[in-house]
C-alpha cells in the first residue's frame, strides 16, 4: 500500500451499505445514547466523522458536534446529509482544534487506522489538548483478534448471501503490531477491493499510551449497553479524563 494511502477514498462509494450490512447503523442509536452522557448537553468532537452515522444523531439530540476527517469523500457524504455539523480535513494524528470540547470521540476502530504508535500517541495528545476541562475521549476499538493466522495470513467470511460474498484478507506483521488488509466484495459480475491497515493495541497499552498523554482511564465496557469488559469481550470502549482536572 503506497505511503499516501487515504482509507476514506476507497470505502466512500459503499461505506453506507457497508456499516449497514455490518450492523452498524442499527447500533448507532446505542452509540449515540453513550456519547450524549459525557457531551453534557455542549460540544463533542469526532475524530474521523464519515459519513455522519453518528455525527448526525447526536447532532440531532442538541449536543453541538464537529468533526475531522482527512477523506474529500467522506467529507462530501457528510454533507450530502447535513449542513447543521463543521466538519473540516485533517489528520487525526496531528489536529489543533480552535476550541474546547466536553467530549472528543474516536470510535469503530478509527484509531487503530493510525498506522504506527508514534501516530497513535499524537493522536491521543491533540484530543487531550481538545478537552475543556472536565472533557472526556472516548475510544472504541476492538481486542486484537489473532487466532487463526497460519504462516501470517488470514481470510474470514464477512458475508454470503444470495447477492453478496465479502472476504477480508489480512496479513500480520507482528513486530509492528499491524494488519494490511483488504475487503473484497463480490456481488454478481463485478468485485471491489477495498484495502485498509492497521495497528492494533491492547487496552493495558492504550492506557499507557494515554497517561503519556495526561489522560487517566475512568471507565472501560465491553459494548455500548456498558456490558462489562472482560475475557470474552471481542471490543472495548473507554473512557479517558484528563489528570490535571
Ligand atoms: C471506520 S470509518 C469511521 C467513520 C465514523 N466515525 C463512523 O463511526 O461511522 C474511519 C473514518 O476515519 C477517517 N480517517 C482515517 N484515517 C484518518 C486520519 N488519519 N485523519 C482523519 N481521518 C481519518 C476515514 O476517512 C473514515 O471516514
Amino acid at each position: 500500500m503506497p505511503d499516501g494511502f487515504v482509507y476514506g477514498e476507497n470505502w466512500a462509494p459503499v461505506y453506507e451499505k457497508f456499516t449497514r450490512i455490518r450492523g452498524k447503523v442499527a447500533e448507532a442509536d446505542e452509540t449515540v445514547a453513550f456519547l450524549e452522557r459525557y457531551s453534557s448537553g455542549g460540544s463533542a468532537l469526532e475524530l474521523g466523522i464519515g459519513d455522519g452515522r453518528l455525527a448526525v444523531p447526536l447532532n440531532e439530540r442538541g449536543v453541538r458536534v464537529e468533526g475531522i476527517d482527512n477523506s474529500d469523500s467522506m467529507l462530501k457524504l457528510l454533507a450530502k446529509r447535513t449542513d447543521l455539523i463543521k466538519a473540516w480535513k485533517g489528520d487525526i494524528a496531528n489536529f489543533r482544534a480552535e476550541q474546547r470540547y466536553n467530549l472528543v470521540y474516536c470510535v469503530y476502530n478509527t484509531f487503530m487506522l493510525l498506522f504506527t504508535r508514534e501516530a497513535q500517541i499524537a493522536c491521543l495528545r491533540s484530543a487531550a489538548e481538545a478537552l475543556g476541562h472536565d472533557g472526556i475521549l472516548v475510544i472504541e476499538v476492538g481486542v486484537p483478534a489473532l487466532d487463526g493466522f497460519a504462516s501470517g495470513q488470514k481470510t474470514t467470511t464477512l458475508l454470503m448471501d444470495h447477492e453478496n460474498t465479502i472476504v477480508d484478507t489480512e496479513v500480520h506483521d507482528p513486530l509492528n503490531q499491524t494488519l494490511v488488509s483488504a475487503v473484497l466484495w463480490f456481488s454478481d459480475t463485478s468485485v471491489r477491493r477495498l484495502p485498509y491497515r492497521t495497528r492494533y493495541v491492547y487496552h493495558q497499552e492504550l492506557d499507557t499510551m494515554a497517561e503519556c498523554v495526561g489522560l487517566e482511564l475512568a471507565e472501560r465496557w465491553g459494548d455500548w449497553a456498558r456490558s462489562a469488559f472482560n475475557e470474552t469481550s471481542k471490543r472495548h470502549i473507554s473512557v479517558y479524563r484528563r489528570t490535571d482536572r
